[in-house]
C-alpha cells in the first residue's frame, strides 16, 4: 500500500521558493507588525460581529437553534462583511462543509465573527467564527466554522476587488492557505463526479432484510416558496441564508419520515449556488433520504425555480446533501432502519450516498482537522487525493506564514533558519541566486534532480503521475549514521507553479512545492 508519509516529511523536509528567491519570507518577524495587529485594539478592517439570544421563534421541536435560521444569520453577517471590503453589493457564490459541534439552546446567546480572509478578481473568501454562551454561567462553546465565497456584482462593470493585507499571522495563514482553498472549491463538482466514477461500490442492496427497510419513497418531500421582499436584498436576490434555511427545512421532514423522531442536522455538504433568483420567483424544493447508514443518514435536497407563466422553465439554483443523525436523551446517537430505494434514480442515489460517506469522512479527517492532529502517515487512494494535495500545501504555506522563524545561520550569504513547534524541527534555506525565480522553481521542484543537489536522496521514481501538479514518488535515501541500510519512502509531491490562472495578477502566490 502506498503510505503518505503525512506531517512528518512535510514539517521536516517541506521546501518552499519564493518568486524571488532571495525575498526575505513573510515568515520573518521584523517583516511583520503582528505584534501591534495582534495585541489590544486591532480589529480586522472588514470584520463584522453578530449576536443574537435565541428565543423561541428561533428553534427547532428540540428546543434547539434550528440550523436554517443559523444559516440565515451566517449569511447575513458574512455577506455584511464581503460588503463591507467591496464596497458594492455581494451576492453568496458557495458555503464550503460545515460541521456541527454543538448545538444552541433557548436562552442562549449565538455569536458570530465574518472577516474577509481574501479577495481574489471579482469573488471573496469570507471565514466565519460562530460560538455560543451560557449567559447564566459564562461558558462558551465553539458551535461550528464556516468559509463562503461572495461574489461582487454591479450593473454594468465587472467588479476588480482591491486585495486585503493580512496583517497578524493568523490572517496571514488564512490569506495564504485560501488560495488553495478556492482552487479545491472551482473543481470541486468536477472531483466529485470523478470520485463517484470510478469509486468501488459495494452492492450491500441484495444481503439486507427487506422486512426490515423502509421504502426511500415514504422519505420523499416536495415544497413551494414564493421569494417574497423580506427573502431578498435591496437588489431583489434573494438571500442565499434563506435558500440554505428552506433547504434545511424540507431535508428534515424528509429525514423525520424515515426515523419518526426528531433528527439532527449533523453536517453540510459544500452548497454552490449555481444561478441567482428573485422576489417573485416560486422556489421548488425536493428531498429525499438518499441512503441510511447505521448511526447517521444522507439526504439530498434539490432547488429550482421558475417565473410565474413559466412553470415548465425551471432553473437549477441549488443542490445539496445534509447528514443527520437521530440522538437519545442522553445525546448518543440512535440506530437508523435501513432504506430500500426506487430502482433507477433511487438506486443510483444510494450508491452515491455511501461513496459520498467516504469521500466525506477523507475531507473531514484531513482538511478539517487541526494540523496538530493530523496523524504522520494517511493511506493514499484516489478518494482523498485532492484533500492531500491541498493539505499538503497549505501546511507549507501556514508553515512559512509563521512569524517566530529565526535565523540560526548564514554562510556565504546562504541563510537557515528554525523554528521549533510542538515536537517538530522546521528549517528554511534562504539564498540570493541571478537565476530566472520560475526556472529555478522547476529545477529544485523537479524530485527527479533532486538527488543532484540534496544528499538525502539518492534515487528518485515517479510512481504516479496522479494531476498535473501533484506525483506519487518512490525514494531511496542513502544509509544515515550508524543505519547501513538504504531507506526508501513514497512521498505524495504537489507543486503550485508560480502563476496559476486565475489567481490576481497583483498578488501572484508564491511558487510552492512540497511533500506529504
Ligand atoms: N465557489 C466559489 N467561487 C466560485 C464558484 C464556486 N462554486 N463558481 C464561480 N466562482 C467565482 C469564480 O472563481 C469567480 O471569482 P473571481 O472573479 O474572483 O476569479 C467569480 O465567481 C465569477 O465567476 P464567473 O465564472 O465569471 O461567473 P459564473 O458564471 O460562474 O457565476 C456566480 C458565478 C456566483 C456569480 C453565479 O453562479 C451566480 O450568480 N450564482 C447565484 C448567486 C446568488 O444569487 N446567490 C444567492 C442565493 S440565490
Ligand atoms: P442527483 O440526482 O445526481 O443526486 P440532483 O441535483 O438532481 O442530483 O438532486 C440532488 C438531490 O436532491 C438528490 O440526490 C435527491 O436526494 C434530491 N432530489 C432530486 N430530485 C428529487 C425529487 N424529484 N424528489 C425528491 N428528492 C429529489
Amino acid at each position: 500500500m502506498i503510505q503518505n508519509v503525512g506531517n512528518h516529511l512535510r514539517r521536516g523536509f517541506a521546501s518552499v521558493f519564493s518568486s524571488r528567491l532571495s525575498r526575505k519570507s513573510a515568515c520573518r518577524a521584523e517583516d511583520t507588525d503582528s505584534t501591534m495587529a495582534d495585541g489590544e485594539g486591532y480589529r480586522n478592517p472588514t470584520e463584522v460581529q453578530m449576536s443574537q439570544v435565541v428565543l423561541p421563534c428561533h428553534t427547532n421541536q428540540r428546543g434547539e437553534l434550528s440550523v436554517g435560521q443559523l444559516l440565515k444569520w451566517i449569511d447575513t453577517t458574512a455577506c455584511l462583511s464581503a460588503e463591507r471590503h467591496a464596497g458594492c453589493p455581494c451576492v453568496t457564490a458557495s458555503m464550503d462543509d460545515i460541521y456541527f459541534e454543538h448545538t444552541i439552546s433557548v436562552g442562549q446567546v449565538v455569536n458570530i465573527k465574518a472577516k474577509v480572509n481574501r479577495a481574489f478578481n471579482s469573488s471573496m473568501e469570507v471565514g466565519i467564527q460562530v460560538t455560543s454562551e451560557d449567559l447564566c454561567s459564562e461558558k462558551q462553546w465553539s458551535v461550528c466554522k464556516a468559509l463562503a465565497t461572495f461574489v461582487a456584482h454591479r450593473e454594468l462593470s465587472k467588479v476588480k476587488l482591491k486585495q486585503t493585507t493580512p496583517q497578524t499571522e493568523e490572517e496571514k495563514m488564512e490569506h495564504s492557505v485560501a488560495a488553495e482553498r478556492r482552487r479545491m472549491r472551482l473543481v470541486y463538482a468536477d472531483t466529485i463526479k470523478d470520485l463517484l466514477a470510478n469509486f468501488p461500490i459495494q452492492d450491500d442492496l441484495e444481503r439486507r432484510d427487506c422486512s426490515h427497510m423502509v421504502p426511500a419513497e415514504k422519505t420523499r418531500v416536495e415544497s413551494v416558496e414564493l421569494v417574497l421582499p423580506p427573502h431578498a436584498n435591496h437588489q431583489g436576490n434573494t438571500f442565499g441564508g434563506q435558500i440554505m434555511a428552506w433547504m434545511e427545512n424540507v431535508a428534515t421532514i424528509a429525514a423525520s419520515r424515515l426515523c419518526y423522531a426528531h433528527p439532527t442536522l449533523k453536517a453540510i455538504e459544500m452548497f454552490h449556488f449555481r444561478g441567482p433568483s428573485q422576489v417573485g420567483d416560486r422556489l421548488v424544493l425536493k428531498a429525499i433520504v438518499n441512503n441510511a447508514f447505521k448511526h447517521s443518514m444522507e439526504v439530498g435536497v434539490c432547488v429550482e425555480a421558475y417565473r410565474q407563466g413559466a412553470e415548465t422553465h425551471r432553473r437549477h439554483i441549488n443542490s445539496a446533501f445534509m447528514t443527520f443523525v437521530v440522538l437519545d436523551a442522553d445525546d448518543q446517537p440512535q440506530k437508523l432502519p435501513w432504506i430500500r430505494p426506487q430502482p433507477g434514480d433511487g438506486e443510483r442515489r444510494y450508491r452515491e450516498a455511501s461513496a459520498r460517506k467516504k469521500i466525506r469522512l477523507d475531507r473531514k479527517y484531513i482538511v478539517s482537522c487541526k494540523q496538530t492532529e493530523v496523524p504522520l502517515s494517511v493511506p493514499w487512494d484516489p478518494s482523498n487525493q485532492v484533500y492531500l494535495s491541498y493539505n499538503n500545501v497549505s501546511s507549507l504555506k501556514m508553515l512559512m506564514a509563521k512569524d517566530n522563524w529565526a535565523l540560526s545561520s548564514e554562510i556565504n550569504e546562504v541563510r537557515l533558519y528554525t523554528l521549533e513547534d510542538d515536537k517538530f524541527l522546521s528549517f528554511h534555506v534562504e539564498m540570493v541566486v541571478c537565476v530566472d525565480a520560475a526556472q529555478a522553481f522547476l529545477l529544485l521542484s523537479d524530485l527527479h534532480r533532486r538527488p543532484e543537489w540534496d544528499k538525502h536522496y539518492r534515487n528518485v521514481e515517479l510512481v504516479q503521475q496522479v494531476d498535473e501538479d501533484d506525483g506519487i514518488y518512490h525514494v531511496i535515501s542513502p544509509a544515515l549514521g550508524s543505519d547501513t541500510k538504504p531507506h526508501d519512502f513514497v512521498i505524495l509531491a504537489s507543486r503550485r507553479k508560480p502563476c496559476d490562472n486565475g489567481y490576481p495578477t497583483t498578488t501572484r502566490p508564491p511558487p510552492a512545492f512540497s511533500t506529504t
